[in-house]
């Protein structure tokens, strides 16, 4: 899709983040009814409400199908769809930790089109668009934007071409206590080789952390469509890198195996996670 036919859908995707989002913040550092899908990963009310309000409004406007973490929903590659992860960072909001965000991404023949992060508790959001034309519109306007007051900036990713130089980010399965395969050896291996690591505990937030150039580079590992779908596209958009930890088939946003970059570091981190101990590419779950 053109640019002109995507901005529009842009502009609703923005939209219904901030309503979501503010409806979220109002429960932030609040008292709620805390329920455990498994020993690590927490649900709330307002996980559930945020995603009904999205589901609403973005049904509202357009007829693509709308996959969400809590609702669900089947994604068919040949018709475009709307992830959304209506708080990405559950465990945070939780113990009112303000790195948690509203995420939706449009995927567009299997590629994120258009992806909008919005932190509300951090006043931050980041929105950008990959349609066809936009390697063209990089060169003459940027593709990706974070709002700073009264204008949008746009963004672009570091310029840092050493992994020693770099700040990178990662995060844990939530199966980590039982699976060996959690990351915990790559994490100790990259830790060595770079000048840090941070763990915040929003895949969707260390997307956009990638994209404005404060990370250098992101991995993690069985990540779902709708943590990565809006971050892949801001990431792409800003003139990073985002591929497999191993190629695959099906891309990125269905395997969740994941490394983004700001491009020049991007071959070195792979690099260094193929060769980390106890590294092993299973399927998300
Ligand atoms: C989680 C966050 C976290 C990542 C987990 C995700 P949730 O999403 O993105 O950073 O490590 O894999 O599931 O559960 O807070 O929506
Ligand atoms: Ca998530
Ligand atoms: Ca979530």
């Amino acid at each position: 899709m053109k640019r002109a036919e995507l901005e529009p859908i842009l502009a609703v995707m923005r939209a219904c983040a901030r309503e979501a989002g503010a409806l979220v913040l109002g429960g932030f550092r609040k008292r709620h009814v805390i329920e455990h899908k498994s020993a690590a990963e927490l649900v709330t009310r307002f996980d559930r409400e945020s995603e009904a309000l999205l589901r609403e409004r973005l049904s509202a406007s357009f007829a693509f199908d709308i996959v969400g973490e809590e609702g669900g929903g089947d994604f068919r590659r040949d018709r475009p769809a709307f992830f959304v992860d209506p708080i990405d960072g559950t465990t945070n909001f939780v113990h009112g930790h303000p790195f948690w965000c509203v995420s939706i991404g449009l995927v567009i023949d299997g590629e994120p089109a258009l992806g909008v992060v919005f932190a509300p508790a951090l006043g931050q959001e980041w929105y950008a668009f990959v349609g066809d034309d936009a390697r063209e519109a990089r060169r003459r306007m940027h593709a990706a934007w974070r709002p700073e007051g009264e204008t949008d900036e746009p963004i672009a990713v570091s310029t840092t071409a050493e992994l020693e130089h770099s700040l990178l980010a990662t995060g844990f399965p939530y199966d980590r206590r039982k699976s060996p395969d959690n990351n915990f050896d790559a994490f100790v291996a990259i830790k060595k080789r770079c000048q840090a690591v941070r763990r915040c505990g929003s895949a969707a937030l260390d997307l956009c952390l990638v994209a404005d150039g404060t990370y250098e580079g992101y991995w993690e590992r069985k990540l779902r469509p709708w943590d990565i779908a809006a971050g892949i596209a801001i990431v792409r958009a800003a003139g990073g890198t985002v591929t497999e930890l191993e190629p695959t088939p099906e891309g990125p946003i269905a395997s969740g195996h994941l490394v983004a970059t700001n491009g020049l570091i991007h071959d070195a981190l792979l690099h260094e996670l193929a060769h980390a101990p106890a590294l092993s590419i299973a399927p998300p779950g």
